[in-house]
């Protein structure tokens, strides 16, 4: 974690391609009740999976600086794993506050969670293919062999409230087929939007896979940046702010059953 000098008053700014990292948000404001947390989803432009990844590093790279100049967030957590994919290295090296992805944080769960070093990790195309996390699993250095698993179609059933049912348990079926086969019993949901699908996801696996979700491994990853660094925050409540790119009350009704009662509303935002 580079010491960059910061606002130890400022808020945790998160960022995702739209509803899905709303699942890291749940997760870092349960662990740090105290701090403050200011989350963009670009609703307008979502999704990220299918773009290429210097239109996402571009997105990005907006939305990172946003939160730094407009709301100045003390520290960036890139709440998407298409996004932290492609641009955590650049954005990390390049911002003025330290920036968090959630693909290491999900590594390293990952490795921790497999007894018969078979593990799995899906995702968005985009995320898949850049490699990422061929990347983060190698840098942990433990010795395990890697499935991976593109999953099209899955973002889109979170994002129209359908997360059970036929429709969503045949495409399952097929698209889980190559970490099934490969005998996995570790499972890393490598898009935040997984999650939302966990019930379906754990059903096709089999009860003997773990599945593994990057929220909460990343939520520690930031409370343990923010103390090494003397910026977390104490003895307070936070207040959340929730932003889109999109359409507001659509983000605040789908948000709120998602994340919780902490999205009450939405506010907008624009690319300037
Ligand atoms: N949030 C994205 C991710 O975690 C999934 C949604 C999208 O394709 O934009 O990869």
């Amino acid at each position: 974690m580079p010491d960059k000098p910061t606002n130890s008053q400022g808020p945790i700014g998160m960022f995702d391609s739209g509803f899905g990292g709303l699942t890291v948000a749940r997760a870092v404001i349960d662990l740090m009740p105290a701090e403050d947390v200011v989350y963009i989803g670009d609703t307008g432009r979502y999704p990220y999976g299918n773009k290429p990844a210097e239109q996402v590093r571009e997105y990005a790279r907006e939305l990172a600086w946003s939160l730094v100049r407009d709301y100045q967030a003390k520290l960036v957590v890139i709440a998407c794993n298409t996004a932290a994919s492609v641009a955590l290295h650049e954005l990390a090296n390049e911002l003025p506050v330290p920036v968090l992805g959630v693909v290491e944080p999900g590594a390293r769960a990952l490795v921790r969670a497999t007894h018969n070093g078979k593990v799995g990790v899906i995702g968005t195309v985009g995320t898949i293919s850049s490699g990422a996390y061929v990347g983060a699993i190698r840098d942990t250095k433990a010795q395990v062999t890697l499935t991976s698993a593109a999953c099209p179609g899955f973002v889109e059933f979170v994002e129209r409230d359908q997360t059970t049912g036929d429709e969503v348990t045949v495409l399952a079926e097929r698209l889980l087929a190559p970490v099934r086969d490969a005998g996995v019993d570790a499972l890393l949901l490598g898009c935040t939007h997984y999650p939302y699908l966990s019930r379906v996801i754990g059903e096709v696996m089999g009860p003997q896979v773990v599945l593994v979700s990057s929220g909460d491994e990343t939520a520690f990853a930031v409370r343990d940046a923010l103390a090494e660094l003397n910026l977390a925050a104490s003895n307070r409540i936070g207040t959340h702010r929730f932003l889109s790119s999109g359409d507001i009350a659509w983000f605040a009704q789908l948000g709120r059953r998602l994340l919780g009662p902490e999205l009450d509303q939405a506010e907008q935002w624009s690319s300037k």
